[in-house]
């Protein structure tokens, strides 16, 4: 991807960015997806002294001290590659909630990251915008990982092949429709992950690895049946299922349902599936609302089919 000159725009820009579904079951920190909503929207401005004001319109109490911030620390990031420090100013309107497991950081770093470089003439490649906005997951996780903010800039679905030096593919992919879940409990990414044994036996890695190569394939050769088939995670699930109220008793309804197969939305607590129609998308909305409101647990359900990342608006 090439650099472009810079010449600076003095607009301001807005830009709508997406939730997302990372690890797609299987692929744990590698595979993500974009939906086509929930999504923030996002303005930004160049000012002319170097300082960054955030100002956020939503209730979700985010900080609006750069350092502390998502978006200041991506705009940090950017302006540690510029000649000499620029000022931004960001306004912030989120849809997507924090802790939701559908890359609500995601969401502000790779808006963050894309508007500032519209701002700034497009000189930095997509690769550099993904690793940017990594800087932003950073602050929200402690983890340097890409599958939420891959998919969010460039769209679709994508596979993060390596992370140092960044290394990420679009995966071409047959018509997908996803119901989401979101229980409005809290898991944090960064407890999420520290449960997570950093030892995989030999056994459990081939079926895993077998199961990535597996959808990846069904997603390029459009084969439904090898993508169901390869939605299963013997690594992750198993230790995080637990963070989730009756995870699997909603499993086997959408699986009912007729969806295709799915599991956990990122870190949790949003649970995904797909299925191969809106239609049959919409009945497994129907299946996650019985099993949830029999818990009593608040919860927001979404339909999507798969999205084309941040874009201007
Ligand atoms: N791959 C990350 C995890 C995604 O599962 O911890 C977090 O949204």
């Amino acid at each position: 991807m090439e650099r472009h000159p810079t010449h600076m725009t003095s607009t301001t820009v807005t830009v709508s960015a997406p939730a997302t579904v990372a690890n797609l079951v299987c692929g744990f920190d590698i595979l993500g997806l974009a939906l086509e909503s929930p999504a923030d929207i996002l303005s930004l401005s160049l000012l002319d002294e170097p300082v960054i004001r955030i100002r956020n319109l939503d209730d979700f109490g985010l900080p609006a001290d750069p350092e502390k911030n998502i978006c200041g620390a991506v705009l940090a990031s950017i302006n540690r590659q510029l000649p000499s420090h620029v000022g931004f100013d960001l306004v912030q309107d989120k849809r997507i909630k924090p802790g939701s497991g559908i890359g609500s950081s995601a969401a502000s770093a790779a808006a963050t990251a894309v508007a500032a470089n519209i701002l700034l003439g497009n000189r930095f490649t997509q690769s550099e915008l993904i690793s940017f906005a990594m800087d932003g997951e950073v602050l929200a996780s402690g983890a340097r990982h890409a599958d939420n903010v891959a998919p969010c800039i460039l769209g679709g679905i994508t596979l993060v092949r390596t992370v140092d030096p960044l290394d990420v593919l679009s995966i071409p992919f047959p018509p997908l429709y996803l119901t989401v879940i979101h229980p409005h409990i809290e898991v944090k990414t960064s407890e999420a992950r520290s449960l997570l044994s950093p030892e995989v036996s030999l056994k459990l890695a081939v079926k895993q690895w077998a199961n990535v190569a597996g959808l990846v394939t069904g997603l390029h050769q459009s084969d439904y049946g090898l993508i169901a088939r390869s939605l299963e995670d013997f690594i992750v699930e198993p230790q995080r299922s637990k963070l989730i109220p009756n995870f699997y008793p909603l499993k086997k309804v959408c699986l009912d349902a007729g969806a295709l197969g799915g599991g956990i939305s990122g870190a949790g607590p949003s649970v995904f599936m797909f299925s191969e129609t809106r239609e049959r998308a919409s009945a497994v909305e129907d299946a996650m609302k019985q099993v949830y409101a029999r818990t009593g647990i608040p919860f927001l359900t979404y339909v999507s089919t798969i999205g084309k990342g941040v874009v201007q608006v």
